[in-house]
């Protein structure tokens, strides 16, 4: 299985943590599909940790809570598949997953079949309580053949926050995606310490194996398992715009059955969606950074490019860049059309240099889609 894009989908770890229960797992997948977000490219839902019972069964198979999975676990798969959505799960490679429950350590294989009898389409697997004698790769790499063995497609959704350098080994083991950062909670500093991290790890991420700064708060409002502050709509408006451009899965992470209309807005925005699923999965390169005006250039195919500028700081900024700084010096008599990808507004064409005629408040930012013309 090669995955050529970033997985999208649905958590349910963010808003509910252990509070799921096969009722949430169907309204979740009924409103999915009601605000159209199969369309926009969401098609995973995956349930996250604390979904089983603690003890495994006669055979050493996984068992799912009798209490919250009452019709176990192959019939909210085939109700999430009804809808045209694919199913995910969760496990750890420790001896106990981060909650406490069952994990997947020394019953890989069985835990694979297991999952694919089910009709699981993706697991994301954890790293907590990993035997301090076994090094973490081995762990990740045994889960991979187990998947690769199981007889059904599954995505591998590593989840070791890119502890023990991760960045080098994981594209040994077989995984889809990889978390390169720790765990994200609803407040702009999480998203701005998640932004740092993966600003220093972006070369290792692209195509088969993409790096995941973690699921999505958008539309948390300070609600829920990992919900802290919250964060205005611009914050959330400039964390989806860094995820999508920097190439991450894109995970929601909020009630989607009482999105507010902004939360929605956000993450259907198709032309932002259109950056983060871009065929070509370049990797980004910083174009200046100065009086807190943060930009950054990624080729897309096709041509255009597209740009984000980000106001991180505490004042206003005027987003400015220049052409030099992006490879296109004068020699080049190159000119760019610019669209802003939130508004859809046409910016026209500019030489040389870009500078906005709106100023970014703290914590916007401006994405851009450039299209180079002679004319
Ligand atoms: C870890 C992961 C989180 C979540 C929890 C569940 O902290 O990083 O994303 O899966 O475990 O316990």
């Amino acid at each position: 299985m090669i995955v050529r894009t970033p997985p999208m989908g649905w958590n349910s770890w963010n808003t509910f943590g252990p509070n799921i229960n096969e009722e949430l797992i169907k309204t979740t997948a009924d409103a999915m599909v009601e605000n159209g977000l199969p369309e926009a490219g969401y098609n995973y839902l995956v349930i996250d940790d604390c979904w089983a019972e603690l003890k495994r069964d006669e055979k050493h198979r996984l068992v799912p809570s009798k209490e919250k999975f009452p019709n176990g676990m192959k019939a909210v798969a085939d109700y999430v598949h009804s809808k045209g959505l694919k199913f995910g799960m969760y496990s750890c490679s420790g001896t106990m997953t981060c909650a406490g429950y069952p994990s997947s350590f020394q019953y890989e294989f069985i835990d694979a079949k297991t999952f694919a009898e089910w009709g699981v389409d993706f697991l994301k697997y954890d790293y907590c309580f990993k035997p301090a004698s076994v090094n973490g790769d081995l762990l990740y790499k045994r889960m991979g053949m187990a998947l690769a063995n199981c007889g059904r497609d599954i995505l591998f959704s590593a989840c070791s926050w890119g502890a023990d350098g991760t960045h080098e080994w994981i594209k040994t083991t077989g995984a889809h995606m990889w978390r390169s950062t720790g765990d994200i909670n609803d407040s702009w500093q999480s998203i701005k310490d998640l932004y740092n991290v993966q600003v220093k790890l972006q070369p290792y991420n692209g195509k088969g194996c993409f790096n995941d700064m973690d699921m999505l708060v958008v539309g948390m409002n300070g609600k829920g398992n990992v919900g802290v502050k919250g964060c205005t709509t611009e914050e959330y408006r400039t964390h989806f715009s860094i995820w999508a451009f920097f190439n991450s899965p894109l995970m929601i992470g909020c009630d989607v059955r009482n999105m507010t209309p902004e939360a929605k807005a956000i993450l259907t925005n198709k032309n932002i969606i259109a950056i983060n699923q871009d065929p070509a999965q370049r990797q980004p390169f910083k174009i200046c950074e100065y009086w807190g005006n943060t930009a950054w250039c990624k080729q897309l195919e096709g041509g255009d490019l597209a740009v984000l500028v980000l106001n991180l700081e505490e004042h206003d900024i005027t987003p400015f860049f220049i052409f030099s700084d992006l490879g296109l010096d004068r020699s080049c008599a190159v000119k760019l059309e610019m669209t802003d990808l939130w508004t859809g507004e046409t910016l026209g064409v500019f030489r040389d240099q870009f500078r906005a005629k709106k100023t970014l408040k703290p914590h916007e930012c401006l994405m851009l889609r450039c299209r180079l013309t002679d004319e």
